[in-house]
């Protein structure tokens, strides 16, 4: 079994899709094992999007993930870390298929609703970001 990191962004939040996107994970059948709403500092914002720091939208994605609270959880299940990103739909909401939750609830790019790891690799770094107890 395998842990994923997902977030629920602070357009999540203020949209009112936290329930929806929790019940989804726990339709598919992944496990709850770590869940916290909490605003992120802007250190914590930019260790974890550290891959996108030479990108242009980078300071963009640090204000937007800083500017309001957000939900972060940890699922697990098998290929957890697959199965959520497969909830999730693709990055770009337009193109995400509708049944994903970014195919359902977005249309920007910048304000598509939710994170999930994308590799065992992240997923470990990441949950030590958010829940150093868990590790
Ligand atoms: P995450 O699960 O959030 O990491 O999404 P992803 O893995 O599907 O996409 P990626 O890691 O490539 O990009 C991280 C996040 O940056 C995306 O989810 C978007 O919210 C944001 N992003 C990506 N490309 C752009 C862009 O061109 N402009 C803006 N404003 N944001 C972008
Ligand atoms: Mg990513």
């Amino acid at each position: 079994s395998e842990r994923t990191l997902v977030l629920v962004k602070p357009d999540g939040v203020s949209r009112g899709v936290v329930g929806e996107v929790i019940s989804r994970i726990e339709r598919k059948g992944l496990k709850l094992v770590a869940l916290e709403l909490r605003t992120l500092a802007r250190e914590t914002a930019e260790a974890h999007y550290e891959e996108h720091a030479s990108k242009p939208f980078f300071g963009e994605l640090v204000e937007f993930i800083t500017g309001g609270p957000l939900v972060a959880l940890v699922a697990e299940g098998p290929r957890a870390i697959e199965a959520f990103r497969s909830l999730a739909g693709a990055t770009d909401p337009v193109s995400a298929t509708p049944g994903t939750i970014r195919g359902d609830f977005a249309l920007e790019i910048g304000a598509n609703i939710v994170h999930g790891s994308d590799s065992t690799y992240s997923a470990e770094r990441e949950i030590k970001l958010f829940f150093p107890e868990l590790a």
